[in-house]
């Protein structure tokens, strides 16, 4: 299997002297073609750090992320955001859908972005949707659509350019339990049936029970690795329980 992620030695520092926040420390790790990966840690661990370096949004302060083989520190500025695009898919906690878009413009956003040509993208579009179960939508806006609804768009708007990499920041931090069930039901499919290769950022040990591999995050460092390897998604559940009570700090995961 391929390699889609590596990083190495990674440090990211915020602020400037005398008042230097470390939220990266030395992390190293190399993700594969079809991996569904998730990170866990305590609240200022550096989640949302890590992923938004890997996601380009942030830079590194020494080290060297790869994506595919393309090293992000070598990427210059102007092709950083054509960059993303092209190689990474994004789930946002709140969506993140445009209320004056309909669904099919929702979905078909990044690809009008690349400059796809009209019928390739309307075509993609359905594609997508009829994956998602979501083809009967797309001529209605975000607010005609429920919940679940909203969340399959967003998926398919991710999965749409056939991201090398989707990253997704507490996808079901905002749901109730029994959406969240449905979204995280849904990302896993995105990654067994349709091979994405997926990282994501949960603080609920029940979300993360869908992964493959678990990264541990503390104090900017990764604490331990946790691999599902032929555990049930229960037993999986219960390991992540004992870490997550091993690693302290704020357990908002109880359910
Ligand atoms: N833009 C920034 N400027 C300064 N410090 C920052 C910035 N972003 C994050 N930090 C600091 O870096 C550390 C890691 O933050 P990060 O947002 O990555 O944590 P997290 O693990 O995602 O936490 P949470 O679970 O609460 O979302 C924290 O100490 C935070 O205060
Ligand atoms: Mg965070």
């Amino acid at each position: 299997m391929g390699e889609i992620l590596k990083i190495k030695n990674v440090e990211k520092y915020y602020g400037n002297k005398g008042n230097v926040v470390k939220a990266i420390d030395d992390i190293s790790l190399k993700v594969s073609k079809g991996e569904f990966i998730g990170v866990m840690g305590p609240s200022g661990s550096g989640k949302t750090t890590l992923l938004n370096l890997i996601a380009t949004i942030d830079e590194v302060s020494s080290g060297h992320i790869y994506i595919d083989g393309q090293d992000l520190t070598e990427i210059n500025q102007k092709n950083i955001a054509k960059f993303r695009r092209e190689n990474l898919g994004f789930i946002f906690q709140d969506f993140n859908l445009l209320d004056t878009l309909t669904i099919h413009e929702n979905i078909a956003l990044a690809l009008t972005i690349n400059k796809t040509k009209k019928s390739e993208i309307d075509n993609k579009v359905i594609e997508t949707a009829k994956e998602l179960g979501i083809e009967e939508l797309l001529s209605k806006y975000p607010y005609e659509v429920s919940g679940g609804q909203k969340q399959r768009t967003a998926c398919a708007r991710a999965l749409i350019t056939n991201p090398k990499l989707i990253l997704a920041d507490e996808p079901t931090g905002a749901l109730d339990s029994k959406s969240a069930q449905m979204l995280i039901e849904m990302i896993s499919n995105l990654n067994k049936d349709l091979g994405a290769t997926i990282l994501m950022v949960t603080h609920d040990s029940f979300t993360a029970s869908y992964c493959d591999r678990i990264l541990f995050i503390k104090d900017g460092k990764i604490f331990t690795e946790l691999v599902k390897g032929e555990n049930t998604r229960k037993q999986f559940f219960n390991k992540i329980l004992d870490v997550v009570a091993l690693l302290g700090g704020d357990v908002r995961d109880v359910r």
